[in-house]
């Protein structure tokens, strides 16, 4: 079963080539990380994806419903939370998840309850009452995330959720993510932060304009290189040397004498590698 497919999606916007062929597979549950750097194409996937733009050519489905041809249906099955605020600043926080639950035709009573369980769920209860102007980012962003899981959706899409906010805030958002994962929910994300890719994401694909150029689990993609890594200072700026245990790298660096530091391998070194190789 796959919740989210897209086969061969392309998408020119005139002159631009956003998107040049891309396939995903997403499992029921996964959080799946679309990493990749600004203007990557990132956006356009997730609009096409929830309805917002049309593709040039390709299909994309969620969970079995086309999203051009079943508009309704695929519409029921997922929740977006845009890379821009887009609440009612002026509205109450329980009044902008009021018109949401209108939007999707949810009974009142349903409105009622899902409502007091999300903002406890994203720790907003307080707030219920308070305009959303008064809220501060990372508040916004959690309901922003409560009415995009208001109707019950089985897809979560997350536009570069944590852009914008404090290391602090972060942490909390990333642990929200989780938390939804538990429910059973499959989540995709887009972010340029490759940490946060490495944290949250069972598997990630790195875009590159309009390319998917890998997609694997973040061990997967790391272990080609090794497990441990050297950075050290040399005549023209940095290297890096990938060693398979700790051992071997410690043993490397007692025939050099200038400085370095030894670490993990991490997702970072993986996207490196990889874009580095297509550097012409
Ligand atoms: N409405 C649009 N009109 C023309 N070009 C666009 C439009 N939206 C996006 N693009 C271009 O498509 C490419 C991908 O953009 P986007 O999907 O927003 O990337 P990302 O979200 O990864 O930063 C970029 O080159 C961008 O300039
Ligand atoms: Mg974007």
């Amino acid at each position: 079963m796959t919740m989210i497919q897209v086969n061969n999606l392309i998408k020119n916007y005139k002159k631009v080539e956003a998107l040049a062929g891309v396939d995903i597979h997403v499992k029921p549950g996964e959080i799946f990380a679309y990493l990749g750097p600004n203007g990557a194409g990132k956006t356009t996937t997730i609009r096409i994806l929830t309805g917002l733009t049309q593709a040039t050519s390709g299909t994309c489905s969620i969970n079995g419903f086309n999203i051009e041809k079943q508009v309704c249906q695929a519409k029921q099955q997922y929740g977006l939370v845009p890379q821009a605020i887009n609440l009612d600043q002026e509205l109450t926080v329980q009044e902008n998840l009021i018109i949401h639950g209108w939007l999707y035709r949810m009974k009142s009573a349903d409105i009622s309850s899902r409502i007091h369980a999300l903002l406890d769920y994203v720790e907003l209860s307080e707030k219920k009452k308070s305009q959303v102007k008064t809220l501060s980012g990372g508040m916004k962003r959690r309901l922003m995330v409560a009415r995009a899981l208001l109707h019950g959706p089985k897809v979560l899409f997350l536009d570069e959720p944590t852009v914008g906010l404090d290391p602090g805030i972060r942490r909390k958002i990333w642990a929200l993510i989780k938390k939804i994962q538990t429910t059973g929910t499959t989540i995709f994300l887009t972010t340029h932060y490759i940490e946060e890719a490495e944290f949250l994401a069972d598997r990630v694909a790195f875009l590159d304009q309009g390319r998917i150029v890998a997609l694997d689990t973040p061990d997967r993609l790391m272990e080609n290189l090794g497990a441990w890594a050297i950075d050290r200072l040399v005549e023209d700026g940095m290297e890096t040397v990938y060693f398979k245990t700790r051992h071997e790298a410690e043993r490397f660096n007692t025939l050099k004498s200038e400085q370095f530091t030894l670490r993990r391998v991490n997702l970072e070194d993986a996207f490196l590698d990889l874009t580095g190789k297509k550097v012409k």
